[in-house]
């Protein structure tokens, strides 16, 4: 439930996230009635601004609805609750500046408790300070305090470990809310539903009837602007480490005891700890080229010259237990490909051979986004007076079946989550540790630790992504069916 007495602060108010994302999920759950009815939200950032500025930016945060007729009233009453302190992000006087503002704020609360969450919508690089700032000079004595971070959570397991063992020292697991947001997603939310809640997928989940598993994520954009951020990282540590290996953790674990966070989030770190790190020869790194028009990785100007950075990464992974001994689970993902899709492909065995040829394989696709869905591919005799099979689908696309549903922004999710306490859709400790670990030797390969950098493979812009990708997938038992 939430609780009344509530400030949440977002830190990193001027930022991209915040705007982006943040605001336009609060404003969001502001109108869904999903914040706490006396909630204040504060913004805090470097750029001095009075609270008019700061509204100014709120309302270009947020974009209208066409035919939104209690937009207007519901924006300035959402603006009426937030204000803005400005301050730094390594000095105890800001922050003490910072408590003494939240403190003028609750002053009007009725009870004593104090409930504040903290958002730190920030470059990695403020992370440690803010956070033993923030526990040293903001913790309200009464009350809940939580804080919420996000990725990038270090760049290899050391840091990563450094990184998390700092936050520790302030903030304790239950305080903690480490967001991954593909776990927001709805279709992401569904997997536990679909698996455990169906018999029929239930039975039919695990070596004897899969022969290879994708998990996709395609974007057809570059990197635009972000060169300079995303050359640290690459796609591995973007894409693949996180949001897809979350959503593999939670398509392949055991059946959790029950909902409550820590079973589920006990069966994740499970299967993780089965899986060993990557190998080369189970990689393919790809690197986009200028094509139609559109710039190549290597012409952005924040990009170093002749950098090895992956913009593409398929790759494929081996969970050692008895469900999922000998399955490949390829990750996919790409930046400046030819769209936007971000998918699971469950592809079943053949069927036995005898009295059918050349009959295509069953695949059960969940996608993501755009457009969230399930289908079955299913073989049916065609009507007539014939035996011949055909492909068909059984097809549950989300926009036909819950024609006046409203999908929630994954940010939404978890920040009502968050100021609920509920950590089932947060990342523990110890996940990101397992995570890292199956990461780091490919990492520290493409960054050159052992020797000679690898260099990825061409693709141009706007493609399927590099032509090795076909002979890849094809290695791991994947079969085109003739309708693909
Ligand atoms: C972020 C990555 O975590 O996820 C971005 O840093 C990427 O590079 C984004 O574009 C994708 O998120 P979504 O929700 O649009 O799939």
């Amino acid at each position: 439930e939430l609780k009344e007495n509530t400030v949440i602060v977002v830190l990193g108010a001027s930022g991209d996230l915040a705007k982006k994302k943040t605001y336009p999920a609060l404003f969001g759950l502001y109108r869904m009635g999903f914040l706490p009815t006396d909630v204040k939200i504060v913004g805090y950032a470097r750029t001095k601004m009075d609270d008019a500025e700061y509204h100014k930016r709120i309302t270009s945060y947020i974009k209208k609805p066409d035919g939104d007729a209690e937009f207007d009233e519901a924006l300035n009453q959402f603006k009426a609750f937030s204000s803005y302190i400005s301050g730094g992000y390594d000095d105890s006087e800001s922050f003490q500046n910072l408590n003494a503002a939240l403190e003028k704020i609750e002053s009007g609360y009725k009870s004593k408790d104090r409930n504040r969450v903290f958002y730190l919508a920030l470059p990695p690089s403020v992370f440690i300070p803010v956070a033993k700032h923030l526990k040293e000079q903001c913790h309200a004595p009464n009350g809940i305090n939580r804080i919420i971070i996000e990725k990038p959570f270090g760049k290899d397991l050391e840091s990563a470990r450094e990184l998390l063992s700092s936050v520790k020292e302030h903030w304790s697991e239950e305080e903690t809310f480490r967001i991954d947001h593909y776990l927001g997603k709805e279709m992401v939310k569904n997997l536990l539903v679909l698996r455990f809640a169906n018999v029929a997928l239930n039975a039919a989940w695990d070596k004897n009837s899969i022969s290879n598993v994708q998990i996709t994520f395609k974007e057809p954009f570059g990197t635009e602007g972000r060169g300079g951020y995303f050359d640290e990282f690459g796609i591995i540590r973007d894409i693949l480490q996180n949001h897809l290996m979350q959503v593999l953790s939670i398509l392949t674990m055991e059946r959790p005891v029950s909902f409550a966070a820590e079973d589920i989030r006990d069966e994740k770190v499970k299967v993780l700890r089965a899986i060993p790190p990557i190998e080369r020869e189970d990689t393919l790194l790809g690197q986009y080229v200028g094509a139609h028009g559109k710039p190549g990785y290597l012409d952005d100007d924040t990009v170093p010259r002749n950098s090895n950075c992956p913009t593409y990464a398929a790759t494929t992974l081996w969970i050692h237990n008895p469900r999922w001994e000998g399955v490949p689970f390829i990750l996919k993902a790409g930046k400046a490909l030819n769209e936007a899709k971000v998918e699971i492909r469950i592809q079943f065995k053949d069927v036995t051979q005898g009295i059918f040829k050349d009959i295509g394989r069953n695949e059960l696709v969940m996608r993501i986004q755009p457009a969230e869905a399930v289908y079955l591919k299913l073989n049916t005799k065609t009507p007539g007076l014939h035996t011949r099979a055909i492909p068909t689908e059984m097809d549950l696309t989300y926009k036909r079946r819950f024609t006046d549903a409203k999908i929630p922004e994954a940010y939404e999710s978890l920040i009502l989550d968050a100021l609920k306490g509920d950590h089932s859709n947060f990342v523990r400790n110890d996940e990101l540790d397992v995570a890292w670990k199956i990461f780091t030797p490919i990492l520290h390969w493409i960054d050159g630790h052992n020797g000679a950098k690898p260099t990825p493979v061409p693709y141009p812009y706007g493609s399927r992504g590099p032509k090795e990708v076909e002979p890849f997938i094809s290695k791991y038992g994947f079969k085109r069916s003739q309708a693909d």
